[in-house]
This record gives C-alpha cells, structure tokens and sequence, in this order.
C-alpha cells in the first residue's frame, strides 16, 4: 500500500503532479489536500484512472490550528507515507497578515510546508527506505531576512522579493532537515524548481505566460514523490558529514539533480536558525493536537480501565 500526500492539487502545477501520480501504477492511495472539497472531488474524478484511490482532506494552509489538525489527522490514519509533496503557494498583491500572524505567504509557502513535514515524520519514517518529502521550491530565491520574515519592521513590503524569500527558505529548510529528525530517520527531503507554468501564483508574479507546459512541470514532483531513487541521508550527524551521499541529488531542476547546499558555517548557522524559529511558530499548534490526542488515549484508556474493572466485578450481565 503506497500513500501519497499532496498540497495544492487545484492549481495548475499541482493539477498536473496529481494527473501524474494518480497515473503510477505502484501508488494504491493519493490524498489531496485542498480548501475546497467541490473543486477537489472534480479534479480526483477528472484524473482517477488506475486502481489507486483518491482522498480528499481540507485545509487551509493560512491557518496553522487547522494544518496541525490536518497533519495530525494524516498521522492517523495513515501510518505510513511514502511521500509528502508540499507544492501549494499563493502569490497576494499586498501584504496580508493571518490570524496567526504572520504574512501570509511565509505562512502558507513555508511554515504550512514545515507543519505537514513534522506531523508526518513518523508515518514517513515508517516508509523505511521509501519516504520522502518533496518541497516545491523555486529558482526564482532569494531576499530571505530571518530578522524579519513577516515584513514588519526591516524592509517596505514588495510581494515578489517576499515571494523570493519563502522559495528560498524551502530550499533551506530542506537542507536542513537533513540534520534534524529527517536524516535520523533515514527520511530524504529535496526541493526543486518545477519549471515555468501559466498560473495563478505566476500572474501575481506579474508575469502573464510561462513557457513549460504544467504536464512537463508537474513530472519532476511526481517522479521524485514515487520513482526517483533517492537516498535517505541516514545520520543524524552535521551535514558535512551527511552531504557526501546527498549533496548531489538534494535539489532539482525537473529530473535533473543540481548541487544546491549551504556547506559553510555561516549558512549552516542561518539554516539552523530558520529551522529553529519555524519550530518556535510551529509548536503551540503542534503541541495542541499531541495534547488533544494525549486527553483521547487517556478517555479511552480510562473507560477501557474502568470496562476492565467492572468486567471483572460483574458478570456480562450487568454490563449491558
Ligand atoms: N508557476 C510557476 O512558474 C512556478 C515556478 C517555480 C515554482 N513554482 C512553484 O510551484 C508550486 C505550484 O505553483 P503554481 O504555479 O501551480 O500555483 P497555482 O496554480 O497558483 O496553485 C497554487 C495552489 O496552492 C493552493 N493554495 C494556495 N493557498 C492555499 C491555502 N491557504 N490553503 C490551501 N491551499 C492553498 C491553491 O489552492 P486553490 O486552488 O484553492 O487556490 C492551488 O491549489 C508553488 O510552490 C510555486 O512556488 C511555480
């Protein structure tokens, strides 16, 4: 039973990955994660061709209560993932603070992506060998001020360079996953620019044409979720001695591997430090659902205990 989990399903990219994966033989399960049910049951049906089946979870990734939620819905009830595609992103012409607080595309293109890596991490690393995550990320990258991601106090707000800012930070935190829980678990992560595609995200780019077709975009995500033979980093140790397996093939373009790190202690400190505050922004709402599932186990442990002690003072009789 291989299960795929994918983001941004609806857009024009994403609808691609799925058509894609769907299409894979070897994928019995792909689950889509979209804000709108109608126009994801449309696409599953448009794109359900094989036997595998597709499922359809909702979420709003602007919303980190309900990606905590969502994640730890995913968790349970699949306990084991092949591979988590984060490929959903919004490009808004202003800049739109959540309820969370924070800009909105920081949320949505990067702390979204870092939720759904945590909460899956187990069910990934139960994929021994196989899971993996595939962070959409882009070669359009840059402008990333760690002092200011929500472009509050630095820097006058310009949608492209905060655009930049996430894609580059997908790259970064992709890297740095190695080194964290990821690389212990033998769970790989790479990142990669898709291509260039009519859409949406590109229009807010203020660019009104791509010139790669969304089937020729859409291949590399899909073929790095469920045929690309990559390895795991298996070590938790400093990336240095990690990167010698994995440097080569930790970012993409399309199919190709292209070297992509960040080798030097400068960087490497930047990268911990960005993981460091998307773990900070990350953990109340993560907390919350651990806290959730921790009262459900202990309700039913507490009813099963008290069934168990009242079995034993009764007869079945009394028991129903
Ligand atoms: N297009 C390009 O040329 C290009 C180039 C390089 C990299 N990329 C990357 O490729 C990926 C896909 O981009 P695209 O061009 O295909 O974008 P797109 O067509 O605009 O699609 C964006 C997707 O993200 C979803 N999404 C946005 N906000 C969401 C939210 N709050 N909750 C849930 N889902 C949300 C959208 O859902 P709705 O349908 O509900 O809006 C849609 O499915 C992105 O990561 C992007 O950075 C794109």
């Amino acid at each position: 039973m291989s299960t795929i989990i994918l983001s941004g399903a609806t857009g024009s990219i994403g609808g691609e990955i799925a058509a894609q994966i769907a299409a894979t033989a070897s994928v019995s399960r792909l689950v889509l994660l979209v804000r709108d049910l109608e126009r994801g049951a449309a696409l599953a049906s448009k794109i359900q061709r094989g036997p595998g089946q597709i499922e359809l979870e909702k979420v709003d990734l602007a919303d980190a209560a309900d990606v905590a939620a969502c994640g730890a819905r995913l968790a349970r009830k699949y306990p084991q993932v092949d591979a988590l595609v984060n490929n959903a992103a919004v490009v808004p012409d202003k800049r739109i603070i959540t309820r969370d607080g924070h800009e909105l595309q920081w949320q949505v293109n990067v702390l979204s992506y870092f939720m759904l890596m945590q909460s899956l991490l187990p069910s990934l690393a139960a994929s021994k060998g196989v899971g993996r995550v595939v962070n959409v990320a882009s070669d359009y990258a840059g402008d990333l001020d760690l002092a200011d991601v929500d472009w509050s106090r630095r820097r006058r707000y310009n949608s492209n360079s905060a655009y930049r800012s996430t894609k580059e930070a997908n790259r970064r935190l992709s890297w740095e996953a190695r080194s964290r829980g990821f690389g212990v678990a033998g769970v790989a992560v790479v990142a990669l620019m898709p291509g260039v595609v009519t859409s949406t995200l590109l229009q807010g780019l203020g660019m009104r044409r791509g010139f790669d077709s969304a089937a020729k975009a859409g291949a590399g995500p899909a073929w790095l979720a469920t045929e690309a033979r990559l390895e795991p980093v298996g070590s938790s140790s400093s990336s240095s001695s990690s990167s010698s397996s994995f440097s080569s093939s930790f970012y993409y373009h399309g199919q190709q591997a292209s070297k992509c790190q960040w080798d030097n202690a400068q960087e490497s400190k930047s990268n911990a430090r960005l993981w460091e505050m998307l773990d900070a922004a990350a953990a109340p709402y993560l907390a919350a659902e651990a806290a959730k599932a921790g009262e459900v186990e202990g309700a039913t442990g507490a009813v099963a205990g008290a069934i168990a002690g009242n079995t034993g003072a009764t007869d079945a009789g009394e028991l129903r």
